[in-house]
């Protein structure tokens, strides 16, 4: 059975960067779910589809035509790398994700990832509801000021226009919806590590992150 280790956390946690970081080490393969719902959210306003079009929402989520290579996300063979990570993206992805039938056509797309030897895998519900089975979870935090500065910086070095003051307000707005949504709300699972990165170096989380899995798989 391949390993899972899952990572869950508010927006700006850095959950994404330790992922790849964590996986890189293991050797391991990496799930990004929230690109998922980001990726509907584009194909849905791409495709003219109202919001609130339920039946529509779902089609697009199970038949998307979406390919991850190399680090690049493809939609209908078109590159939309950095289309999904605007703010406005990632506000698309988490109202469409309060659609408990989006969550569920999204399903077998998260769980067709796990490949031998392992996979990372980071979002908001993968200890939780994707994968309970995980063997280790963490659940990454940081102090709100400390999230909207590191993606104030990952945005701007995108080359994206951003004003910090919307974008605080933007990502609170974000964890709020993300975190009341009735179905697979933000939570840490009751077996989760919990970490405060608020303080810590990157290099530092990802050492704490492997310590646990390690401790948690033996033989690893
Ligand atoms: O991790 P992210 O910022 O790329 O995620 C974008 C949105 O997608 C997030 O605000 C809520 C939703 N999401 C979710 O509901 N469940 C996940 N496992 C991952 C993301």
């Amino acid at each position: 059975m391949p390993h899972i280790v899952t990572i869950d956390g508010p927006s700006g946690s850095g959950k994404g960067t330790i992922a790849s970081l964590v996986a890189e080490k293991l050797g391991w393969r990496t799930l990004d779910s929230g690109a998922l719902y980001r990726l509907v959210g584009l194909a849905a306003e791409r495709a003219g589809i109202a919001p609130d079009d339920v039946p529509a929402l779902q089609k697009l989520a199970k038949n998307m035509d979406a390919v991850f290579r190399d680090g690049h996300v493809f939609l209908d063979n078109i590159d939309v790398t950095d289309a999904i990570r605007t703010e406005q993206a990632g506000n698309a992805a988490s109202k469409i994700a309060t659609i408990p039938e989006v969550r569920e056509a999204l399903l077998s797309w998260q769980q067709g990832y796990v490949r031998e030897p392992g996979l990372v895998a980071e979002g908001r519900d993968m200890g939780t509801v994707i994968f309970p089975e995980a063997r280790a979870k963490i659940f990454l935090t940081a102090s709100a000021g400390k999230r909207a500065e590191r993606r104030y910086k990952q945005l701007k070095e995108k080359g994206l226009d951003v004003n910090m003051e919307s974008l605080v307000e933007e990502i609170s707005m974000r964890d709020e919806r993300d975190a009341r949504r009735a179905v697979s709300p933000l939570k840490a699972a009751p077996d989760a590590l919990l970490l405060d990165s608020s303080n810590m170096a990157v290099d530092e989380v990802v050492e704490k992150v492997l310590g646990y899995v390690k401790e948690r798989i033996p033989g690893l």
